[in-house]
């Protein structure tokens, strides 16, 4: 299956940089979940075009991207000067034990089918106490979206799919909705503690650039931000 992310890679990191879905509401909630990264060994975890590396970079941690598209990370390469590896999801991390202060995923979590894997790895590689802050879609808003596939009922886990404006083209993307249960299931069944589950609300410039889109998410929100500590 083709893998936009890395077919139209230039197209999304023009789009991610700007977009008011990105930029001025995901990343800012993000990284204010975030807080104060000074000084802190941070993994971005599937970091993509770089802008929340380059943010955390810029607020003084010391930070290491991962993604699987080698166009994506290419691109974030020009953006800080934070350690990068090409790397698959589905394999175990690179990187050895208790590496990390803290995980940082946005929007990232929902390509994956499942989460145990990963968050253990996400586990694995924290420190004790460390955190991860991490941004999905909400649970909510991918039901409304029309499937390619037979659509499942909100309680189940599904893949889904969405045409994005991506440049001049339109783009499916697919990822996968999951209920909010099977979430913080998978958290705690790798060993960590849910701390915050956040709905964030849009910036208030938002109002003046994409007013339209400011009432949306002002009335109901698109993504979901989770926040959970390694126990032990
Ligand atoms: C919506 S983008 C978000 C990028 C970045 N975190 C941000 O918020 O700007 C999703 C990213 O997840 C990455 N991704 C999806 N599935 C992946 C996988 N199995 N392994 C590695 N990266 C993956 C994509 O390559 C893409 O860069």
């Amino acid at each position: 299956m083709s893998d936009p992310y890395v077919e139209h890679g230039a197209a999304y990191a023009a789009h991610n940089a700007v977009a008011p879905y990105n930029a001025l509401y995901e990343r800012p909630a993000l990284l204010e979940l975030a807080g104060d990264v000074a000084g802190l060994d941070v993994l971005d975890l599937g970091c993509g075009p770089g802008v929340t590396t380059a943010a955390l970079v810029g607020r003084g941690a010391r930070v290491t991207g991962v993604d699987g598209s080698a166009p994506l990370v290419a691109h974030a390469q020009g953006l800080s000067d934070a350690a990068f590896v090409v790397h698959d999801l589905a394999a175990p991390l690179p990187f050895p034990p208790t590496t990390f202060d803290l995980v940082v995923s946005g929007l990232v979590l929902h390509y994956l089918p499942d989460w145990s894997a990963v968050l253990g790895e996400v586990a694995r590689v924290l420190r004790p106490g460390g955190r991860l802050v991490a941004s999905v879609h909400h649970p909510l808003t991918d039901v409304d979206i029309p499937s390619l596939e037979p659509h499942g009922t909100y309680l189940e886990s599904y893949r889904v799919a969405d045409t994005w404006r991506l440049g001049d083209e339109d783009v499916v993307v697919r990822f996968f909705h999951h209920p909010l249960g099977a979430m913080t299931a998978w958290i705690a069944g790798a060993g960590l503690a849910l701390t915050d589950l956040v709905e964030p609300r849009p910036q208030a410039v938002m109002a003046e650039r994409d007013p339209e889109a400011y009432a949306r998410l002002t009335a109901r929100p698109a993504f979901l931000l989770l926040a959970a500590r390694r126990v032990g």
